[in-house]
């Protein structure tokens, strides 16, 4: 009782996130698809159809050799990371974002979720080699731990000068961060709200920014069916990666 009391005195202090306080309380009367047996399916169906890196750009058609993410890029954000009080999420597939942004050029990115910011690192530091570009990150801090000051703290100042960080829920910063970059995108990570619900929000939006050729990356489609059935309805390819103990889905916009 007195936790949820904090929880909803967390929200009240935060006009930025009412919109995102008042989906989840809609979300308690609607179909729970976020089920045991429904997560066993996803992980079941996501699976069946990893493939290797290599593989999974091939099927999207983004071709080129690949390369590692730079080992002291990362280094360097291991021992940003260490000054943080608090523990984070963790990173997404940096190899896959540092090729999948090298490779197909892009110049405008939004992310979703960025916690310690390794993926924002990643993606930062692909387009600098590329020799520039713009990332919109959206960022709801976790509710009640304090940790609004080390987010992204793995990003170094070199890098920060095309980032802009939102630091709100994907309900209110996803539209100001699609907005930031001219309304059209060249590729997406969604690694955020992880339920179906979030996700039958915010991919439609991301989907619709990405400009013809963009590419679709989202984290952890093993929690639901969402990633499936939004791959099924596109009738694209569509390609899944296993990335310690979790997947990632791939679609690239015709
Ligand atoms: C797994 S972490 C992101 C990790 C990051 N992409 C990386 O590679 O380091 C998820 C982040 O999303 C944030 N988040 C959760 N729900 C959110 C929402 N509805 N809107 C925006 N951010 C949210 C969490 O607070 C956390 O910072």
């Amino acid at each position: 009782m007195i936790e949820k009391l904090k929880t909803a005195i967390w929200f009240a202090q935060r006009p930025s996130h009412w919109r995102h306080a008042v989906a989840l309380t809609v979300r308690k009367v609607l179909t729970d698809h976020d089920t045991p047996d429904a997560r066993a399916k996803a992980r079941a169906w996501a699976a069946e159809r990893a493939v290797p890196l290599a593989q999974a750009l091939a099927i999207v058609g983004v071709k080129g050799d690949l390369r590692p993410i730079d080992s002291a890029l990362v280094a360097e954000g291991t021992a940003r990371a260490a000054r943080s009080a608090v523990a984070m999420g963790g990173a997404g597939d940096l190899d896959l974002l540092s090729n999948a942004v090298r490779l197909t050029g892009a110049r405008r990115v939004v992310e979703t979720g960025v916690a310690y910011g390794w993926s924002s690192l990643a993606v930062l530091d692909a387009m600098d080699r590329n020799g520039g570009g713009k990332l919109a990150s959206v960022d709801m801090p976790y509710v009640k731990l304090g940790n609004e000051p080390f987010v992204g703290i793995v990003v170094p100042d070199r890098l920060r000068q095309g980032w802009t960080l939102i630091r709100e829920p994907d309900r209110s910063g996803l539209e100001k961060a699609i907005a930031a970059l001219g309304g059209q995108i060249d590729l997406c990570h969604y690694d955020s709200d992880k339920s179906w619900w979030g996700r039958a929000y915010a991919y439609p939006k991301l989907w619709n920014a990405l400009a013809s050729g963009g590419l679709f990356i989202s984290d952890d489609i093993q929690d639901n069916l969402f990633f499936a059935q939004f791959a099924a309805s596109k009738s694209l390819p569509f390609a899944v990666l296993a990335c310690e103990g979790k997947f990632v889905g791939l679609i690239r916009k015709p």
